[in-house]
């Protein structure tokens, strides 16, 4: 079956954050949305009558998974990441946020330290803080950037380049030492700087968290979004040792449009750390998962692999088409190409460095509404996140209006003569 992702599916009034909640954000009801990490396209179709099934039953009764659940996820792990995990190992949870909160309770006490890897996903951040443990920063780097160096004025910046951000080895293990971490929240592909990790550098960081004894939670959420010639590799595969230290976080919620359906999938080899972990998430008095969620992620991992391939397909497309309108159109910007996730990084520091002034500019003159960079951390100032998963005009139309309104700027910013 060929699936049709440049329908443009009317998504407002359907209590769509992302649609639906420009007020309650204090944004202009106008503003194109293409922030928050959800996509505009619909489920797999076997995924949609899954739950239409479920749906015409009529009964939502509790729910637990049986053995057709677990095959589901053993084919998806084995058949696209040539990975399997022993089932006793998986843990269920209503999302990966909420299984780092509670890892971080389980693996931590109050005042211990817990490393983040920013610019990242904003609430492992706040997880930390809310939990009053100390958050560790250990930045990452974008190769030849020190950041005082770009300017309004540097056209010798190229406006597409690989993506050129990496870990600070060295200080990773001094931060581990001095702070004395306990815990590190690996974000793995990453969000929002679109790296897809080697097994190289992957395996550099756990052997310097196994030296010094630090845990390690794996939020893999993205694994299933990798563009052609990077590959994806799950962080336990790597070494048992690694495995025995690791908290996996995956769910179907990014991969096939369910983050409404609350699920997701933990694995935790380590029998004495899965215990505490289930004993913190009893403790918060969470026990199962909805019945649609169940079913959503069964029938997606089952069927969904060919609607995944061809979604794939699509949003290397979208990447390539954003990639010439910003050589063409836009050089002023930076798109620091994702080798991972439907995200996309883009470095406004040469045409507007100032982030408040960005913001405003975003919402009241190019209409759009993307998440500003300093949400991940400061490391993220000057820099915008795209999100590419929507059909391919309401790309074209933010990035048309993003053009017209920075040559407004551009205009304004001409000499008068
Ligand atoms: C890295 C990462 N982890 C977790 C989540 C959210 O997961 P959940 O909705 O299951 O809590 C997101 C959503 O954007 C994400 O990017």
């Amino acid at each position: 079956m060929k699936y049709d992702f440049d329908r443009v599916i009317d998504r407002r009034n359907t209590n769509s954050l992302k649609f639906d909640f420009a007020c309650e954000f204090g944004k202009p009801e106008d503003a194109l949305p293409l922030w928050v990490a959800d996509m505009d396209f619909q489920a797999p179709i076997e995924v949609i009558n899954a739950l239409k099934e479920t749906a015409d039953h009529g009964i939502f009764g509790y729910s637990g998974h049986k053995e057709d659940y677990l095959q589901a996820l053993h084919k998806w792990f084995r058949e696209r990441f040539a990975w399997d995990f022993a089932d006793e190992t998986l843990v269920k949870a209503p999302g990966v946020v909420f299984a780092i909160a509670n890892a971080v309770r389980a693996c931590t006490q109050e005042g211990d330290s817990v490393l983040i890897q920013q610019p990242v996903y904003y609430p492992f951040a706040g997880v930390v803080r809310d939990n009053n443990r100390k958050l560790v920063i250990n930045s990452l780097v974008r190769n030849g950037d020190s950041r005082n160096d770009i300017s309004k004025n540097d056209t010798a910046q190229a406006s597409v380049v690989d993506n050129d951000y990496s870990v600070d080895f060295a200080a990773f293990e001094r931060q581990i030492v001095e702070e004395q971490v306990r815990l590190f929240i690996l974000c793995s592909p990453h969000n929002p700087i679109g790296r897809v990790w080697s097994a190289e550098e992957l395996r550099r960081m756990g052997e310097i968290c196994l030296r010094h004894n630090v845990l390690i939670i794996s939020d893999e959420i993205h694994a299933d979004f990798v563009y052609r010639g990077n590959k994806h590799t799950i962080f336990p595969s790597l070494a048992p040792e690694l495995a025995e230290i690791t908290i996996l976080c995956t769910a179907p919620s990014k991969t096939f449009n369910l983050a409404g359906l609350q699920v997701a999938n933990i694995f935790i080899s380590n029998s004495s750390l899965r215990q505490k972990f289930e004993t913190e998430i009893n403790r918060s008095g969470y026990s199962l998962l909805s019945v649609m969620g169940l079913r959503a992620c069964q029938a997606a991992y089952e069927y969904g692999a060919d609607w995944l391939d061809q979604l794939l397909d699509y949003l290397q497309g979208n990447l390539l088409w954003l990639e010439q309108f910003v050589r063409d159109e836009i050089p002023q910007i930076t798109l620091i190409r994702p080798q991972g996730t439907y995200l996309v990084w883009l470095d406004f520091r040469r045409f507007m460095p100032d982030d408040n002034q960005r913001r405003k500019f975003m919402l009241d003159e190019a209409k759009i509404w993307l998440d500003d960079g300093p949400m991940f951390g400061t490391e993220g100032s000057g820099y915008e996140r795209i999100n590419i998963a929507c059909p391919r005009s309401v790309l074209e139309q933010a990035m048309h209006q993003l053009k017209r309104a920075m040559e407004n700027v551009s205009s304004h910013d001409l000499p008068l003569c």
